[in-house]
């Protein structure tokens, strides 16, 4: 296989990665759902025994097997009423009668599955990598916070590329946390995992803590120190741990991104917080979480394209050390 030139919503590689396809609640019990996954659909369907997800097309003329129903516990599609079990064995062709042998590529293949972290996740091949253990995730110290999903008008690797990078916040940012201050970016090291499929990245900077209700009362003052701990994994999950010295509050933000079609991606937020105890603690910080998101969407929404180049086309500097590595892995897992 040649080297791919560029990461997009729909590259083939993406298919060895884990993938978020939603939420449990989004796969009620019996009824065939359709998701959008790396530009192609997807049928996911619970059954008593547990979630499945396949291509969703039919073995026979490539119906959506997603507009079918489930009887006896298998898939029946709706064109020729062909059933399938929750293995992919196509169990009954009617035009053929009970019992009859069916052709061996009557059979759909199964994509790996599992439920974690709230999501369902799929792998249409096997994967380079297991999903990232988030430490904070039990953690009883945090209020686990979901936020609603977003369908965003840019490439999973985009939202991915502006996530990781901070050298755009005190000018995308500065209406919420960015500072004046926090221009220049120091120092920092990237850290690879072992596997090679995922790097760790810790940053101290300054911010506006808009947050912090002692600002307004000048107990505090609004700049304030901020480490960042950034865990990235392959291709498409970012765990940012955000500590705030001053004030001791604790943000884990876990991300993860469905590339649904060449333009548009599913974001989910996951927030582990230590500052909110009261329900309004908590509109409050989806709130915040929302606007900063507003903000990068403004931006990344309209770059000049879907792809995220490996070659030619962007300049990188010592700052973008991160966002450099998060291609040199991303072009890895498009050539393995
Ligand atoms: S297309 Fe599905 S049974 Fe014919
Ligand atoms: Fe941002």
């Amino acid at each position: 296989m040649t080297s791919p030139n560029s990461l997009t919503n729909t590259s083939p590689g993406l298919r060895r990665g884990w993938l978020p396809i939603g939420g449990p609640d989004e796969f009620p019990l019996d009824t065939p759902i359709r998701v959008e996954l790396l530009g192609e659909g997807v049928v996911v369907v619970r059954t008593g025994g547990g979630v499945v997800a396949f291509a969703d097309r039919c073995s026979h003329r490539n119906a959506r097997l997603s507009d079918g129903r489930i009887v006896d516990g298998c898939l029946e599609c709706p064109y020729h009423g062909w059933r399938f079990d929750t293995n992919g064995r196509c169990a009954h062709v009617p035009a053929l009668g009970a019992g009859a042998a069916v052709p061996p590529s009557a059979h759909l293949a199964g994509y790996r599955l599992q439920e974690r972290y709230g999501l369902v996740w799929v792998a249409i091949e096997d994967p380079v990598a297991d999903l990232p253990e988030v430490a904070e995730w039990d953690d009883p110290t945090l209020r686990r916070i979901w936020l609603p999903p977003v369908v965003i008008n840019a490439a999973a690797g985009q939202f991915v590329d502006n996530f990781l990078d901070f050298g755009h916040f005190p000018f995308v940012h500065a209406g919420t946390f960015g500072a004046g201050e926090d221009e220049h970016i120091g120092d920092y090291e990237v850290k690879r995992r072992d596997d090679g499929w995922g790097f760790v990245v810790e940053y101290p900077h300054m911010i506006h803590n808009n947050e912090d209700p002692l600002v307004k009362t000048g107990e505090h003052p609004l700049v304030q120190p901020r480490n960042m701990t950034y865990t990235y994994g392959a291709p498409f999950t970012i765990v940012l741990r955000l500590e705030l010295p001053i004030t001791g509050m604790v943000n884990v933000l876990f991300t993860a991104l469905q590339p649904m079609t060449e333009s548009t991606t599913r974001v989910y937020t996951t927030m582990l917080r230590n500052d909110c105890d009261t329900e309004e603690d908590t509109r409050r910080a989806i709130e915040y979480e929302f606007d900063i998101m507003a903000e990068d969407l403004a931006v990344i929404e309209k770059l000049w394209d879907k792809a995220i180049p490996f070659d030619v086309g962007q300049a990188h500097t010592r700052a973008d050390r991160n966002t450099v590595e998060f291609r040199r892995i991303m072009a890895r897992l498009l050539s393995a």
